[in-house]
């Protein structure tokens, strides 16, 4: 019952002319692949000339961060309604904004309530350090921050969103949480946090995404776990292969 998303997080990487020549060489394979929802993230830059790239296809765009406030004296931020034009995602507190940027649970709090008030679908990344994972702190993290980043939310604006579990030591390391770690903290932690929250009828319904080291070749044994409903991508996004890896998403 819920759709299977896929998004790639291209980071600082691409420019607006690389990146409109990078999704002319994937667009086709990524329209032809049904019943996964498909959405690529470029630097803020590249956004409008892919959302123009991609005009008629099934293909999504989502930028990789946004402020909260509407306009103002925000040096080098982006507002909400600079995004929709172009967008209809937005990833939200991924943990390289939070380690090299500053991003508090509150300020991603208030930036899902900002994009969900302008219709984007924010996608919402979680996910424990190596130290916190040794020291047997995931759950109890975790959990933290999902409540965190939903405080305040209502039942359907929380069903509006899109939540990334992303073990920080899993991140561009080649190493991939197994399915059986990343399943039960999707389902044990992040998903139980959802339903302590909002009750199992409303956690059933929210996309939680498994990121960190994905590729085309471990997403389908991801995809196979009953609580893994996608997954954020990044170094394997950035690839032709990331069409494979969208269509082993299925
Ligand atoms: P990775 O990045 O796929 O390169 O590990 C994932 C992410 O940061 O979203």
């Amino acid at each position: 019952m819920r759709t299977p998303i896929i998004a790639g997080n291209w980071k600082m990487n691409k420019t607006a002319v690389t990146a409109v020549a990078f999704i002319e060489e994937i667009r086709a394979g990524l329209d032809a692949i049904e019943g996964v929802e498909i959405v690529v993230c470029p630097p803020a830059l590249a956004i409008p000339a892919v959302a123009e790239a991609v005009k008629g296809t099934k293909i999504g765009v989502g930028a990789q961060n946004m402020y909260f406030e509407e306009s103002g004296a925000y040096t080098g931020e982006l507002a909400p309604n600079m995004l929709t034009p172009f967008c209809q995602y937005v990833i939200l507190g991924h943990s390289e904004r939070r380690a090299y940027f500053g991003e508090t649970d509150e300020g991603v709090n208030k930036k899902i309530k900002a994009a969900l008030a302008h219709g984007l679908t924010p996608m919402v990344c979680v996910g424990e350090s190596l130290a916190q994972n040794e020291a047997g702190e995931t759950h109890s993290f975790v959990s933290g921050q999902v409540r965190a980043a939903f405080a305040g939310l209502t039942a359907e604006q929380a069903i509006a969103c899109v939540i990334a579990y992303e073990p920080i030591w899993a991140i561009g390391t080649g190493k991939t949480a197994t399915v059986e770690q990343a399943g039960s903290i999707i389902g044990g932690t992040v998903r139980a946090t959802l339903t302590d929250i909002y009750g199992n009828d409303v956690a059933q319904q929210i996309r939680i995404q498994y990121g960190g080291s994905v590729t085309e070749k471990n997403i389908a044994e991801l995809m196979a776990h009953p609580d893994i409903d996608g997954a954020l991508v990044g170094g394997a996004s950035l690839k032709p292969t990331f069409v494979e890896l969208a269509a082993n998403a299925k």
